[in-house]
């Protein structure tokens, strides 16, 4: 197994080209089986992620084909079965949004129940209710949702989100696309994601007003077809990058960052005294000062994202006071502070709250990554942290970072993998 050895001390200096957003090409993915027509996506970043889910798909039947440049072109001229088998549903959660696009064009589908998965039970509620909503009937079966469209396909209908959620929102509109009829969606989540999704599937001949906004309204169509999408840059990556160079120090260009989808984030960088510009091209981050506390509550969009509460932890114990990191999204998404405690922070958590200490003064050892953002957190401790850094387990790094280690040491971070 791989494991990744940072030499810490280093400043971050140079530029990092963004890729494009793993939670958006996930959806993306998805949205190819509605139609018989070529979907290609552009900036479709390479992660064992996208490639679990084009597993599943080609099970499906999808042709699918990675060519040159970041493209994936993906043809779902015919559906062999709609079937998702277990085996190729719990390696990725988000494979699970195949449900809603099978229904929607075969008008029966039979796929697995994802599983929670280590940040916490993560439920498909609100995705199965919405899918009832629409017209279909479900049933729960040995792991399995057997799911069946009325005669004549799935119908417009009224969904009121009891909380936002981004998956079970995307879902929604991944089968309303194809509904009879008008269907509102009320109580949505704002996510940038959403508007990606919602403008692939307009260009497609889809018609979808006001995603991005609470309420969604969309028009049913009788087909879709094929087109070209760029997926939207990834901000998770962007504020990931952006807190390690706050974190090291330095200067560094996130090439092709959209401001405006981290201004919660930035907020906050700037307050514990980072700079943040935009620049044609994308965000300057700069930081040669010292890091102050901040207070920060995860949130959905346009509040801070929890998925990068951990990486702003770990920035957090470089700063000179206490701070308070409250995590409001998922349940068990500390994970990260046992590791960190290793390189020498000091982190009391109480519930969802953990008060961290600073500063630290962080020292290299051994940490083991336990989940995708949290493995990430780790990676940037021992970017600041003196002597070697050796986080292990990172097929979860590999799930949604594309060449982290290229793009890290092209800035000048001392970064490598080693097989054990
Ligand atoms: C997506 C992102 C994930 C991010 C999260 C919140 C993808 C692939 N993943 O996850 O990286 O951390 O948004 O921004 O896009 N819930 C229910 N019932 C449901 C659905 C959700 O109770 O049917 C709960 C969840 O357990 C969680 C909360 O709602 O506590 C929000 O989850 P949700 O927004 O759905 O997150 P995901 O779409 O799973």
């Amino acid at each position: 197994m791989d494991r990744i050895r940072i030499r810490g001390g280093q400043s971050l200096n140079g530029t990092i080209e963004i890729s494009g957003a793993k939670n958006s090409a996930l959806k993306l993915m998805a949205a190819c089986l509605l139609t018989d027509g070529e979907l290609s996506l552009s900036r479709s970043p390479r992660l064992a992620d996208s490639r679990f889910l084009g597993q599943l798909l080609a099970h499906l039947g999808v042709e699918v084909e990675e060519q040159a440049g970041s493209r994936l072109r993906m043809h779902a001229a015919n559906i062999s079965d709609p079937f998702a088998p277990y085996d190729l549903v719990r390696k990725m959660r988000a494979s699970f949004n195949v449900l809603g696009p099978l229904i929607a064009r075969e008008g029966k589908a039979k796929v697995s129940l994802p599983g929670g998965c280590a940040i916490g039970a993560r439920p498909v509620n609100l995705h199965l209710e919405a899918l009832e909503a629409l017209g279909a009937e479900i049933e729960l079966e040995e792991g399995y949702v057997h799911a069946t469209a009325p005669k004549g396909g799935l119908q417009g209908g009224r969904v009121v989100f009891p909380f936002v959620s981004v998956g079970a929102t995307e879902h929604a509109m991944l089968a309303a696309v194809l509904a009879k009829g008008e269907t509102v969606l009320e109580n949505c989540a704002r996510e940038p994601e959403i508007a990606d999704l919602a403008g692939c599937l307009n260009a497609m001949g889809a018609k979808i007003e006001g995603a991005g906004e609470a309420v969604i309204r969309i028009q049913g169509v009788d087909r879709l077809n094929g087109t070209d999408w760029a997926v939207v840059p990834d901000r998770i990556e962007t504020g990931t990058y952006a807190i390690a160079a706050a974190a090291a120090g330095g200067n560094v260009l996130l090439k092709d960052a959209i401001e405006d989808h981290n201004q919660a984030l930035w907020r906050a960088m700037r307050l514990a005294g980072v700079e943040v510009e935009a620049e044609s091209g994308g965000v300057r981050i700069k930081r040669s000062g010292p890091i102050k506390p901040v207070d920060i509550q995860t949130e959905p969009f346009p509040g801070f994202p929890t998925d990068t509460q951990a990486q702003f932890m770990a920035l957090m114990t470089l700063a000179d006071g206490a701070s308070i990191i409250r995590e409001t999204i998922f349940e068990n998404r500390f994970m990260h502070v046992p590791e960190l405690s290793r390189l020498g922070a000091d982190i009391q958590v109480r519930g969802n709250e953990a008060v961290v200490r600073g500063p630290s003064k962080l020292k290299g050892a051994p940490v083991m990554a336990t989940d995708l953002r949290a493995s990430v957190s780790l990676v940037i401790a021992g970017l600041a942290a003196e002597g070697d850094t050796i986080v292990n387990r990172i097929y979860h790094l590999d799930r949604g970072f594309e060449r982290l280690e290229a793009k890290l040491s092209a800035c000048g971070a001392d970064i490598i993998r080693e097989s054990e």
